[in-house]
C-alpha cells in the first residue's frame, strides 16, 4: 500500500464474506492521524465486520490493512498492543469487581501502572462502583468499563464500535468529551455509529459506508458545507419567479420548492449564504418573509445509504445501484 503517510489507519479493497453473504465489498478507508473519525453506516452496512478485521478477530477474504503506518497481517496480533479496541459488548469476568477486571486485562498486555487503572475508573465515572462485581452492572456501566479497558494501554489508535450503546445522555456527553480530548492529544479515534447525530457532534472526519463499501469520506466541515441549504419564504405566487431569480446562485437542480402553498423554496448552497439569497431576491423586488439556513447531512446520509442493501448474490437492491455512485439530490432519488 502506498501513499498512506499521515494515516493512522487505512484499508484498501477490504473484502469479507460470511458464506454467501457479502459483508465487505472492497472497502477503502483513509483515517488521518490525530482525528476523531466517525465511521457511519446503517444497520448491516459492515461496521462491526470492519472492526473485527481491524482487531484481528476475523480474517478478511481480500484487501489490505495498514495500522499506524505498517501493514497488518495475519498473526500480527502483538501489534494490537498499540491499538485499543472495544468491539461489540465487552466481556468481563462477572464475579470480579470493575477494578479487578481492569487489573486482569492489564496483566494480559503491556505493563500498566496501577495509578492508570484508578484514573480510568474516574474518567469513565465508575469510581463509586469500582469494588462492585461486574455481574451486577447495568449495560451502560459495562460499556463504560469497556471504554476504560480500551484505553488501558494508552493506545495511539482507538477503535470503538458503537461505544454509545447503552450509555445515558450524560454518559454520551462524557464519552464524546473524552474522545475529543484524546484526539487533541494526537491520538486517533475511530468510532462507529449508525446514528448521524452522534457522529456529527464529535467527528472531525466522516466515512459513510453502505453495503460494505465506502460511499463518502471527508472532513465533516466539507461535507456540511456541501450539504448546506438556505430556505426562503416568499409570496406563494412568486415561487417560480424567485427560483428563476436565484439561478445565478445555484444551478436549477440545486433550487427546489419545498412547500409551494406556503411559499417556501430551498437553495442548496453553503448555509452561510442566506444573505446572498435574500439580497438577490430583494434586487428583483421579491421580499422574503422567512429565511432559514442549516445543513442537511441527514438527507445526504439517507441518500447515500437509504434502502441500499446487498443480497446473498451481491446484487444491489433498492436505491442507487452500483453504477450510481454519486447521487446528487434526494428529491430525484428518494421519489
Ligand atoms: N457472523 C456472521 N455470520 C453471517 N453473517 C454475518 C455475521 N456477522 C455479520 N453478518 C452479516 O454481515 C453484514 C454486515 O454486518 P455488520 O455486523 O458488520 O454490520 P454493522 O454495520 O455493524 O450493523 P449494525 O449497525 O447493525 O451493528 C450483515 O449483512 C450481517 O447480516
Ligand atoms: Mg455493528
Amino acid at each position: 500500500m502506498s501513499g498512506t503517510t499521515g494515516l493512522a489507519l487505512a484499508t484498501r479493497g477490504l473484502r469479507k464474506n460470511y458464506g454467501p453473504r457479502r459483508a465487505l465489498d472492497g472497502l477503502d478507508l483513509s483515517v488521518p492521524e490525530g482525528v476523531v473519525y466517525g465511521f457511519l453506516g446503517p444497520n448491516g452496512a459492515g461496521k462491526t465486520t470492519t472492526m473485527r478485521v481491524l482487531t484481528g478477530l476475523i480474517h478478511a477474504d481480500g484487501g489490505k490493512v495498514e495500522l499506524l503506518g505498517k501493514p497488518f497481517k495475519r498473526g500480527d496480533r502483538r501489534r494490537l498492543f498499540e491499538v485499543g479496541a472495544l468491539v461489540e459488548s465487552p466481556t468481563f469476568y462477572p464475579y470480579l469487581s470493575a477494578r479487578a477486571n481492569l487489573r486482569e486485562l492489564a496483566a494480559s498486555g503491556a505493563p500498566v501502572p496501577s495509578k492508570r487503572i484508578e484514573e480510568l475508573l474516574d474518567l469513565v465515572g465508575l469510581c463509586d462502583r469500582s469494588n462492585d462485581k461486574v455481574q451486577g452492572f447495568s449495560m451502560g456501566m459495562k460499556q463504560r468499563l469497556g471504554i476504560a479497558g480500551a484505553l488501558l494501554s494508552d493506545p495511539k489508535l482507538l477503535l470503538l464500535d458503537e461505544p454509545a450503546n447503552g450509555l445515558d445522555p450524560a454518559g454520551i456527553v462524557a464519552m464524546r468529551d473524552t474522545l475529543k480530548a484524546l484526539a487533541s492529544q494526537g491520538k486517533t479515534v475511530f468510532v462507529s455509529s449508525h446514528l448521524l447525530a452522534e457522529i456529527q457532534v464529535m467527528a472531525d472526519v466522516v466515512g459513510i459506508i453502505a453495503a460494505g463499501k465506502l460511499v463518502r469520506e471527508g472532513p465533516l466541515k466539507e461535507l456540511l458545507s456541501m450539504q448546506g441549504v438556505v430556505k426562503a419564504r416568499v409570496r406563494p405566487n412568486l415561487v417560480d419567479a424567485a427560483i428563476e431569480t436565484l439561478v445565478p446562485l445555484a444551478p436549477t437542480e440545486r433550487l427546489t420548492e419545498t412547500d409551494r402553498d406556503e411559499g417556501w423554496l430551498a437553495v442548496h448552497i453553503a448555509a452561510d449564504r442566506a444573505e446572498d439569497v435574500s439580497q438577490k431576491l430583494a434586487g428583483a423586488g421579491i421580499y422574503v418573509s422567512g429565511l432559514e439556513s442549516g445543513n442537511d447531512l441527514e438527507m445526504l446520509f439517507l441518500e447515500l445509504t437509504g434502502g441500499q442493501t446487498i443480497d446473498g448474490e451481491g446484487t444491489f437492491i433498492g436505491l442507487g445501484g452500483p453504477g450510481n455512485g454519486n447521487v446528487t439530490s434526494g428529491k430525484d432519488t428518494a421519489a
